[in-house]
């Protein structure tokens, strides 16, 4: 498999599991879960049949085909509850995953595990899975293509983080001291620095408002500082 985002998220899958991918697209998720045996069955779910068509192309190359079963579907609407071990929603925003797990929140529950890939608002999400009796068991991140991504594997549970940092930049990669996540807190630091250099050598007198973002940016170079102390222990 090419994409080191895809092959983190199957191997989050646990073995033997019936799999539900939302948003498949390409579909190379249920593709590598049932070539490599993990998944016993996967429903490959997109909104657009026209998406489907990716995989549909892949499946003559695939012995066991038939374990793919292809579905056009908003979200969670089509699955039953109990119907699947493992929910995966990825390559979405933040927002559009916490909806479609909100639309349908029994079927949600009834998973032994949610995989989510978010590619934004990580915070909103983290918050939506604590709010709705969701822990978070494990966190995995990386880097491709210069871009940083956060998988997160949750289950239902009862679980609250004490710190809001937490829930932007995640408790389990703050706790296992994860190394791509130091590398992001420094670019997002050398970042917010930069800008406030930038603001401060424009200007010849600082506005109200100029002053307003750099505070706005100092803050947050306070708590990238926080998370990363904590990293760096
Ligand atoms: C960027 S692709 C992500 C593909 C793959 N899951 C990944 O992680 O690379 C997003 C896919 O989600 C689908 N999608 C968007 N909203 C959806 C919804 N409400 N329900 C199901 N699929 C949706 C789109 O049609 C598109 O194929």
């Amino acid at each position: 498999m090419k994409k080191l985002r895809l092959e983190e998220i199957v191997n989050l899958v646990d073995n033997n599991s019936i799999v539900a991918d939302i948003g498949t697209d390409h579909g190379i998720v249920p593709y590598e879960l049932i070539k490599n045996n993990i998944a016993k069955k996967v429903i490959a779910s997109d909104i657009s049949d026209k998406s489907l068509d990716k995989l549909r192309e892949k499946l003559d190359f695939l012995d066991d085909s038939e374990k793919i079963v292809l579905k056009v579907a908003d979200g969670l609407d089509k699955l039953e509850e109990y119907q699947v071990d493992t929910i995966v929603i990825s390559g979405m925003g933040g927002n559009l995953i916490v909806d479609i797990l909100n639309n349908n929140l029994s079927v949600a529950k009834s998973a032994n595990s949610l995989i989510l890939g978010a590619n934004n608002s990580l915070y909103t999400l983290r918050k939506f899975l604590h709010e709705n009796c969701f822990e978070i068991e494990k966190e995995v991140d990386l880097y491709e293509n210069d871009k940083y991504y956060q998988i997160i594997k949750a289950k239902v549970g009862k679980e609250h983080f004490c710190d809001e940092l937490e829930y932007e930049y995640g408790k389990f990669l703050i706790d296992n001291k994860s190394e791509n996540l130091k590398k992001y807190l420094k670019e997002q630091l050398k970042i917010k620095e930069n800008i406030i250099a930038q603001l401060c050598s424009d200007a010849q007198t600082i506005s109200n408002n100029q002053q307003m973002a750099i505070d706005n940016l100092n803050d947050e170079i306070k708590n990238l500082e926080e998370v990363l102390d904590k990293i760096e222990i």
